[in-house]
Order: C-alpha cells, then structure tokens, then sequence
C-alpha cells in the first residue's frame, strides 16, 4: 500500500491556547521537512530501492509521496520509514493538482528530466509568502542542454539526442536559490560530464542531498560551499539514508523556551546549522549550551533585549525563522528592527501579532518591533507556515486565551507540535472551529515554504 503521509483535503479546527504557563523538558527533534522533500525527488534518480529514515509525518511529504506515485514510483511507509523505487517509473509528467499545492513537487522536474531525458512540471505559481518564480530552475536546466517550452502553465523539458542525456555545464546562479541548486544538482547526477553551479546555496538541506546523492553513487563535492561541482555518472545504487534533524524546528522550540522563560533541552540537533538563530537568542540575553553534540539546552536570565534581525541565505539569519523571532522580540526591553530580504511577503503574521498586543510597524521589507511588557491571547489567524508557529509562540507567553485559525499551515511543515508543547506543559486543545471570523484570502494559497 502507498502510505506516505495523510493528507486532510481541509482542516476545520482551530488551536486554543492558554498562556504564561511555564515550560519543562526534553524535546525529540524530528527529521528536516525540506530535506527529507528534496530527497524525495532525488530517489526519482535510483532505479533501485531507497529507505529513507528519520522522515516526518507531514502533510507536505504526503503531498511529495503522492507526486512521486503519479509519476509510477512505488511508495511504503512505516512510521518515520519511507521506502521508494523507482524503478517503474514511467511518468514525465507531474499533476498539477499536487504541484499546485506544493511547490517543492517543482523540484522533481531536475531528476524527471535526468532519468527519462523528458519533464512535463506544472509551474507552481505563487504563494502567500511571495510571487516564487521558477527562472532559475529552467535557466539552469537549458545550460544542461535541456529544451525547454513553458505553455498554459506547464513546464515541457526535452533532452534531444546524446542518448537523452543531459550535458555537464558552468552554471552561474543570479542568486543562491536553495530549490534552483537542488534541482539542477539532482539533474546534473546524471548528466554527461562535469557541472559546476556557481553561487550555490549553501543550505544544510542542500548537503543533506547532495550526500544523499553521493551514498547512491553520485559524485558531487563542494556542498555547503558555494561552488558545487557535479561529476555525472550513468546510474544510481540502493541507498539507506537518514535525514537530518529539523533546523527550523529546532529554532522553533529554542524560542518556545526564551519566549516562555523555560529551561528546556533539545535533541537530535545539528548545532552548527543554526548558528546564527543561537548567536541572536545569545545577543538578546538568552545561555544556549550545547550539552552533547546533539544536543542544545537553553536556559532563560529572565532578560530579553531588543536586536535587530535581516534575513539572509544560509549562513545568514534564516528566513524561516524569522517570524518565530518577531515573536519573540515582541516582548523585549526596546526597539528591533526585523528586514526580511529573501520573500517579498513574509510579514503576514504582523497584524495578527499586533492584535495580541505587539508594536509592530511595516516600512517596506522592514518590521519595526516596539517591546511590550505583555502580549494577550485573542483570536487570531495564521498566514502561512512559519506565521502559524510565531503565534503559536505569542501565544504560550500571552495573557489568557489565544485561538488559531489555518492549522493547515501549521500541519504541512510540524511534526505532532501539539503534542511536543503539550509533553512540556503548555496548555493548549485543538477543536472545531465554530467562529464566524473567516481566514483571510492570503491563506488560501497553500503553496510555501
Ligand atoms: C526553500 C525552502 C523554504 C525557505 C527557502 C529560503 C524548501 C522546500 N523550502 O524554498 O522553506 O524559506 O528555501 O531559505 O526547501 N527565486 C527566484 N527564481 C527562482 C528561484 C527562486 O527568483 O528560480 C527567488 C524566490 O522567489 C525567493 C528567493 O529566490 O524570493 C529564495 O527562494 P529559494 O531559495 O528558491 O527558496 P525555495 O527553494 O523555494
């Protein structure tokens, strides 16, 4: 049976939380969700069986499987065990009504064409957090020696002669585009010859592939760095491959105990992936201590202070965890200023943050933060993703009850949060939804990061 994950066609309940309680505890970190998608579309590669471990439960992987089984791939999960072959694959073409509504289903477009010299992808368009083209992708993919035809919405690429093998090529990337250095590393795999993507993104789930790859048999060396070199090779092996823990998911739950003044630890972990959230919770006042290589305690002083935050591609500030850290400065002792540059539109959990009680002002790509003593709960609704986790943290240090509205955002990218927050005290329910207060139309788009 193909079981990779539920996937709820829609999600009536709301999340109730109680604030001010304080937190306690040890929490598992699960897999990353964007490595563990990138790495699905990167077993499209292997015509032999990959056991993916370390996967999370999540909508959005559930969406991946169901992309992959479109295409004729053959899909087994058994808790957090994931079992792909691709050997029937079959299918160049990707539905749109999964690509749709998750964009990194794109990304399969580079493996498509690598093993079947043809990809038909639907372009996945844009989403609440910003307009998201794919230029770079197809740019990339041309270089390689693909053909490429976007009409009514759909993305046709072509491998013409050479055996349908794409070409090995210098690849300049106009900006380090994690899903544009995946995909054409997926796609150069198997190309003939050398690749070299310049201006790489550097991202752990970039590595994470890129290893991936290479303990199938590929040969690709410089990940992490950004200028990656891709030596094609004709086929892929069997692979048993774990993925990393969660970056943002880690970022995530070092806020829940700075916002909540709890001491908490933290683990499996890779430190060094979230250096700079560290460095910033270390500015604002906060000890993170790292107990064992895996593993991150975070002790509160009871002191948050103001900072100012710019997202940037890795290593820089990640800007998936920027909105969990507006949260959080919304309580600090003075003015920060947050610029987001990788998104155009990723400060939709603003108004929603300001209703609790914060001072926050949009200039541009900038929130201006004014600290306030305390947040209060209030109904509230979720824009995207990582919108749903900031109020979920405004709401644990909030004055009374918060309720959250478009939890599907919530349960496309967490892994059981609920009751990860829940194991460590916090007091919180989802139930069904009985507001009239509607979602705004933003979170409709359910395509995003
Ligand atoms: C990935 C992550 C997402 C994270 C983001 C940035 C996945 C599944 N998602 O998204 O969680 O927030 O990296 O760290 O891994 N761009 C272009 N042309 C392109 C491609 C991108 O202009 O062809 C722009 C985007 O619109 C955006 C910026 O580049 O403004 C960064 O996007 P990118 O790094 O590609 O993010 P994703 O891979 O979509």
């Amino acid at each position: 049976m193909t079981d990779t994950g539920s996937v709820p066609k829609s999600n009536p309940s709301v999340l109730e939380i109680w604030g001010r309680s304080s937190l306690k505890g040890h929490v598992t970190i699960s897999g990353a969700k964007n490595s563990a998608l990138a790495i699905m579309a990167g077993a499209l590669l292997c015509p032999d069986d990959c056991r993916l471990r370390n996967v999370p439960s999540l909508v959005d992987i559930g969406r991946m499987g169901q992309v992959l089984a479109a295409v004729g791939v053959k899909l087994e999960r058994q808790g957090n065990i994931l079992d792909i072959n691709a050997r029937h694959l079959n299918q160049s073409k990707a539905p749109y009504e999964i690509v749709n509504q998750l964009r990194a289903s794109f990304f399969v477009i580079g493996s498509l064409l690598a093993r079947l010299g043809a990809a038909q992808v639907p372009l996945p368009g844009g989403c609440a957090i910003g307009a998201r083209p794919v230029d770079l992708h197809v740019r990339g993919l041309q270089a390689l020696g693909a053909e490429v035809q976007i009409e009514h919405g759909m993305v046709h690429a072509y491998v013409r002669g050479n055996g349908r093998r794409l070409k090995g090529a210098k690849i300049y990337l106009d900006y380090p585009s994690v899903g544009a250095t995946e995909t054409l590393m997926m796609a150069a795999t198997l190309a003939e010859g050398e690749t070299i993507l310049e201006n790489a993104a550097q991202e752990p789930e970039v590595v994470d592939l890129a290893n991936f790859c290479n303990a199938m048999g590929a040969k690709i060396r410089g990940a992490g760095t950004n200028t990656i070199i891709i030596s094609g090779v004709p086929s892929l092996h069997s692979v048993d491959y774990s993925i990393i823990p969660d970056r943002i998911e880690t970022g995530t739950f070092l806020v829940a105990g700075a916002i909540t003044h709890s001491e908490l630890t933290l683990s499996p972990v890779v430190p060094d992936h979230i250096t700079a959230a560290i460095a910033k919770l270390q500015d604002i006042g906060m000890r993170v201590i790292q107990e064992a290589p895996d593993c991150l305690r975070i002790i509160p002083t009871g002191i948050i202070r103001a900072t100012d935050i710019e997202t940037l591609p890795y290593p820089g500030f990640p800007t998936d965890m920027q909105a969990p850290f507006m949260a959080l400065l919304t309580l600090s002792d003075g003015d920060s200023v947050i610029t987001e540059t990788v998104f155009e539109n990723r400060l939709g959990h603003v108004p929603e943050l300001n209703r609790m009680g914060a001072d926050i002002r949009i200039k541009g790509n900038n929130a201006i933060v004014r600290g306030v003593p305390l947040l209060s709960g209030a109904p509230v609704v979720a824009t995207d993703l990582r919108a749903s986790a900031a109020l979920i943290l405004a709401a644990l240090a909030a004055d009374g009850k918060t309720t959250i509205q478009g939890l599907h955002h919530l349960d496309r990218g967490y892994e059981k949060l609920e009751a990860k927050l829940q194991k460590l005290g916090a007091r919180l329910q989802r139930v069904s939804d009985h507001s009239p207060i509607k979602a705004p139309s933003v979170t409709q788009s359910p395509v995003n990061s």
